[in-house]
């Protein structure tokens, strides 16, 4: 095993320099090393070990249930598989409620766990989180729009952004993160025009999963583009296990579709 950092490990350097360019970013969720060995060949940017893996390793209702335990376990997993792509781990459920525990958190995803940058949800309540933890370098993802371990207060899986007051709430979130340190945002199932707005507004890679095609770069929940999803498939996602291509092949396919565009395509997207 190498003790050097490879150098052709992806960078958040290199993801700026892709928004600069207008090229696409391409990431996915991995629960384990081998999808994320399979995720990694395929050239995908970015890989996220997303508290999804509570819907769809752990059977759960929500992504509540997720500790931090389950979450250092599969970003351990997967950091074992990658070897080229930026590694993004899920703050789960109140595993960022203050300060301290946000740093302890941080500190096991990253130490122990082996991620490059630490994902939590929310806007204005958890700003003080992204500053402590940036001012520890710690590379903090924001994620706005409809935030799955608010599922309860928000009524359901729903669009976000619709009415006026809280498209301008996310707008305003969007800048305070950035603004708080937050050096990437994911937008999740807001219309298409305000994903859009906000990507021309920040200076971070916005990464959009039911936000179209406006944004930086999309990314998908493994399983969904696998067609392996049991029960309700999102409309804004896509299966690309299809047309006789084996699951290597559905992953490089994800990857060509967000590079040149081709997803997502307009039946993907909310207005
Ligand atoms: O948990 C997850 O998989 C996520 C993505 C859907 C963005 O947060």
């Amino acid at each position: 095993m190498s003790t050097q950092p490879t150098n052709r490990r992806l960078t958040l350097t290199a993801l700026s320099r892709k928004k600069a360019a207008e090229e696409p970013i391409t990431m996915l969720t991995a629960y384990d090393a081998t999808f994320a060995c399979r995720i990694d060949a395929a050239g995908i940017d970015c890989i996220l070990v997303g508290d999804s893996l509570g819907n769809v390793i752990q059977g759960q209702r929500s992504t509540l249930p997720v500790s931090i335990d389950d979450m250092v376990y599969h970003t351990q997993a997967v950091s074992r598989g990658v070897e080229h792509a930026f590694l993004i781990a899920d703050m789960p459920f109140m595993s960022y409620r203050d300060n301290v525990t946000a740093a302890n958190s941080a500190q096991r995803l990253m130490a122990v766990g082996g991620a490059e940058m630490v994902k939590l949800e929310g806007g204005q309540p958890v700003l003080q989180q992204v500053r402590f933890l940036t001012d520890q370098g710690v590379p903090v993802c924001g994620h706005l729009g409809l935030t799955p371990q608010h599922v309860h207060r928000l009524g359901g899986y729903r669009v976000q952004g619709r009415d006026q007051r809280v498209r301008e709430q996310i707008i305003k979130d969007a800048q305070d993160l950035q603004q708080a340190g937050a050096l990437m945002l994911v937008l999740e199932c807001v219309p298409v025009g305000l994903a859009a707005e906000i990507t021309k507004q920040l200076r971070i890679p916005v990464i959009g999963i039911g936000a179209g095609p406006k944004v930086d770069g999309q990314v998908l929940v493994l399983y969904d583009i696998l067609g392996l999803t049991v029960g309700h498939v999102p409309k804004f996602s896509m299966n690309f296990l299809v047309d006789g291509r084996d699951i290597s092949a559905a992953l490089s396919a994800y990857a060509e579709a967000v590079r040149n565009r081709t997803f997502p395509a307009p039946e993907h997207v909310f207005d």
